[in-house]
């Protein structure tokens, strides 16, 4: 039963998975300090899927076409020995990609065992250089130091590296063109992504939305940029390369030129619930089948009878009344 589709043609290809709710940062478009404090009622452990249970549901998202697996949070790397899983993740016949979305703190300390369980590639969060700027961002008054030196011991260790930035308006916009400098220096992958309206704790508005239009007018003053072409069906950053290296820059626009007829992704929380958009409201129960049922086929058939019927299109449809109206599920427990 290979290569499902959903109502709108739209393949199951990836599939995220949220290993842990929680984080050490406390950013503010993500998780604000205000609402996720001391008394933040995070996921108990019993309600959090096991490893051996986060593959075997990647074992029958496989059967369905999936090839591709990204390790979301929170942040993952606070998960307890989280190499192990990608361990088991890369032993699955079909997979052929693993990445991991990450702030970049415990890089220094995780980078090699990562390599080794099978990771190949980190995405990794970082807002600005300037450290008053970044301090206020992550909320926890970390230096962009230490997330550099994450990305350092990334590439050491040979992970592929791409560096994700938030850009919002008034907070880090100063930061589009010292960022840009500093990682073609390196010869990392920046991607400047649109505040989203994910959750309803972050205080989203369109008017803090830099579009890449804007970003891109910004970056044509001291760069000369050229378009890459997309490395496969569905990807989601809008690609391009500084003129005469390969160093690229990537824009990921999902307020201002939305890509949801290409989305082919399927997310699934840390305690088990699939989702199939980013903003939807509402999961489908996995773990209570995964721990019901030793078998495949049970999982396999619950997951594409959801993925045929899947429908999503949020960021198409998106209206600013829709964005602040809708109840959405946060960011940090669906991890992006
Ligand atoms: P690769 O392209 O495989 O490197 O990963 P990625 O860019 O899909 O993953 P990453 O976790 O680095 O996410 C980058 C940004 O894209 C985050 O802000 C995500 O929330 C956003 N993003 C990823 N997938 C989707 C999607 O399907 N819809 C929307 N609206 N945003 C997405
Ligand atoms: N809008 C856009 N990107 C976001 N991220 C977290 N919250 C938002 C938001 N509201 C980013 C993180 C990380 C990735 C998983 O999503 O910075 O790079
Ligand atoms: Fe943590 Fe990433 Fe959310 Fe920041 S954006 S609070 S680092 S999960
Ligand atoms: Fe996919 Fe939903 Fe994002 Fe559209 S908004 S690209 S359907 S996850």
């Amino acid at each position: 039963m290979n290569g499902i589709k959903d109502r709108l043609n739209r393949p199951l290809q990836d599939l995220r998975i949220s290993v842990t709710d929680k984080c050490n940062f406390r950013c503010q478009y993500c998780m604000p300090a205000d609402i996720f404090g001391p008394d933040f009622k995070f996921l108990p452990k019993t309600e959090i899927l096991s490893f051996e249970e986060i593959e075997r549901l990647a074992s029958a998202f496989s059967k369905l076409g999936v090839t591709k697996l990204r390790i979301t949070g929170g942040e993952p790397l606070l998960r307890k020995d989280v190499a192990s899983l990608i361990g088991r993740l890369k032993k699955i016949p079909g997979i052929k990609d693993i990445g991991l979305t990450t702030n970049g703190v415990l890089l220094p300390k995780l980078a090699k065992d990562l390599v080794d369980a099978g990771l190949h590639r980190v995405n990794v969060s970082l807002d600005a250089i300037d450290d008053d700027i970044f301090k206020k961002i992550n909320g926890r008054g970390v230096g962009s130091d230490v997330v550099l030196k994450g990305i350092e011991a990334a590439l050491d260790a040979g992970l592929g590296v791409k560096v994700n930035m938030v850009v919002q308006k008034g907070v880090n916009e100063s930061e589009v063109i010292p960022m840009a400098r500093h990682f073609k220096n390196m010869g990392v992958t920046l991607r400047y992504i649109e505040f989203m309206d994910v959750g309803n704790s972050n205080g989203w508005d369109f008017s803090k939305v830099v579009t890449k239009k804007e970003m891109f007018a910004m970056l044509s003053d001291h760069f000369e940029l050229e378009p890459v072409d997309p490395n496969y069906f569905g990807e989601v950053a809008k690609r391009y390369k500084h003129k005469h290296t390969e160093t690229e820059v990537g824009f990921i626009t999902s307020v201002s030129e939305s890509f949801c007829s290409s989305c082919t992704r399927a997310r699934i929380s840390a305690d088990g619930k699939f989702y199939t958009c980013l903003f939807a409201s509402k999961g489908y129960d996995l773990r209570e089948l995964v721990r019901t049922y030793k078998e495949e086929e049970p999982l396999i058939n619950e997951i594409s009878s959801i993925w045929n019927q899947r429908r999503d299109r949020y960021s198409d449809e998106r209206t600013e009344e829709s964005a602040k109206a809708k109840e959405k599920i946060e960011m940090s427990y669906i991890g992006g």
